[in-house]
């Protein structure tokens, strides 16, 4: 295929990353914005690897899943790929990435997708990571390290659309170079900012961050520089969670925290529910600032979580503290956990994974409930293929859509030793 030339073709599928899988009388298209089904017409822009990605040019035959997107930014950001389709194809669209994952392996064929849809289809994501180049403050494009801005980001919950107007209005004459910039909720309506250069700054910016913690919806904000030691902080940076129930979880600025709050609640519960720690030993890996930890430890008999972010660690301590329950939170690398035995074993990787860990011989086999939370199914599907090859066989598969109009979703996988 050359140049410009259009071509048309049909789309077979959508892929993990969002883009459709058009079948062309030239050979497999990845193109963004095309639903299943649909008859399409497109350019050839790139061919990389053998793989060859398109611009779409016009829906010939649409489908009747297609809707037009309430965001009149989103075919120019890219970051809401699924936004043009309907709700219940945004399902079975996840739901395929997950099936596929488990495609094959023990214990899959028996065990029915259940699934969490989300309360809310916009204005759920409590943070946010924008960027910014020279005066430009916005997201990184898809497939590309451009920055754009965008006027309104109808995912985001109001008071981040909020504070990114204020972040946008105080600091973007005096931004220097490139970085990153997290906002993230705190409490019920205010705003943690998190700024991270990749350039030196200059002092502008240090009068502006003042400026912009003066605003009602910023409650702090926090500047690392790269030469500097020492983040330069502004009024109160650690976030505060609000969870169902009136409790709260703590954690420094930049923590990790589940984008969604009605589906982490979800999320939480089924952790636990499936875990089934009542009187067991239990090993949690990756447990944050404790989002699962605080469930898991108000049950099991001994709690080992393991954490490698420090700071995030000594949250969770102070989150178990503030609780009047106990477990050992290790600071150090997941993949290198405590020794020691364990009845059940909680994962929540980042997309990476769980390869190094599942490959090592005296992790698995051991635990007779493993359970594996992830955010990415490419790496689910390979570190399935490890556990079951060592004895496990798959009982639940639950898919939460943590990311409305995203082509991302949470999975949670039960392992039992079969
Ligand atoms: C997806 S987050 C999950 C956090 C927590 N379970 C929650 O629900 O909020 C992954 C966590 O693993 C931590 N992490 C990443 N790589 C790690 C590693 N190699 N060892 C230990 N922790 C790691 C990150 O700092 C982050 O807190």
């Amino acid at each position: 295929m050359s140049g410009k030339r259009s071509v048309e073709g049909v789309v077979r599928a959508v892929g993990r990353g969002g883009d459709a899988v058009v079948e062309t009388p030239n050979g497999v298209v990845l193109v963004p914005g095309a639903l299943p089904g649909e008859r399409v017409e497109l350019t050839l822009t790139s061919s990389k690897r053998g793989v060859a990605r398109g611009h779409l040019t016009r829906v010939l035959q649409p489908s009747e899943e297609r809707h037009e997107p309430p965001c009149s930014d989103a075919a120019r950001c890219g970051g809401c790929p699924l936004m043009i389709a309907s709700s219940s194809l945004q399902r079975d669209i996840k739901q395929s990435f997950l099936r596929e994952a488990c495609r094959g392996l023990p214990g899959a064929n028996d065990t029915q997708i259940e699934w969490v849809a989300s309360t809310r289809e916009l204005a759920y994501r409590r943070r946010a990571r924008l960027a910014w180049h020279g005066d430009i403050i916005g997201y990184r494009q898809l497939h590309s390290k451009r920055v754009i801005d965008i006027g309104e980001c109808s995912v985001l919950m109001k008071p981040l659309r909020q504070g990114w107007d204020e972040v946008r209005d105080c600091l973007a004459s005096s931004l220097r170079g490139s970085g990153d910039i997290q906002l993230q909720l705190t409490g019920a309506d205010r705003i943690v900012v998190d700024l991270h250069a990749e350039d030196d700054q200059t002092a502008p910016l240090f009068e502006a961050c003042d400026a912009l913690c003066k605003r009602p919806v910023i409650a702090g904000v926090t500047l690392r520089t790269r030469n500097a030691g020492r983040p330069a902080t502004w009024g109160t940076t650690d976030v505060a969670i609000q969870l169902e129930g009136g409790n709260t979880l703590e954690g420094p600025a930049g923590a990790f925290s589940q984008a969604n709050d009605g589906v982490n609640a979800r999320l939480v519960d089924a952790v636990v529910e499936l875990a089934e720690p009542a009187g067991l030993r239990v090993l949690e890996l990756h447990c944050g600032i404790g989002n699962f930890t605080v469930g898991l430890a108000a049950q099991a008999k001994t709690l080992v979580a393991v954490e490698n972010d420090p700071r995030a660690a000594e949250a969770c301590q102070g989150n178990l503290r503030r609780r009047g329950l106990r477990a050992r939170v290790a600071v150090g690398d997941a993949n290198q956990p405590p020794k020691g035995r364990y009845d059940v074993l909680v994962l929540d990787p980042p997309r990476q994974g769980a390869r190094a860990l599942f490959e090592r011989n005296d992790v698995l086999p051991g635990p007779k409930r493993v359970v594996y939370v992830s955010c990415d199914t490419a790496t689910l599907a390979r570190d399935l293929q490890l556990a079951t090859a060592k004895g496990y066989r798959i009982d639940r598969l639950i898919g939460f859509d943590m990311f409305p109009q995203t082509a991302h979703l949470e999975s949670l996988v039960r392992l039992v030793r079969a």
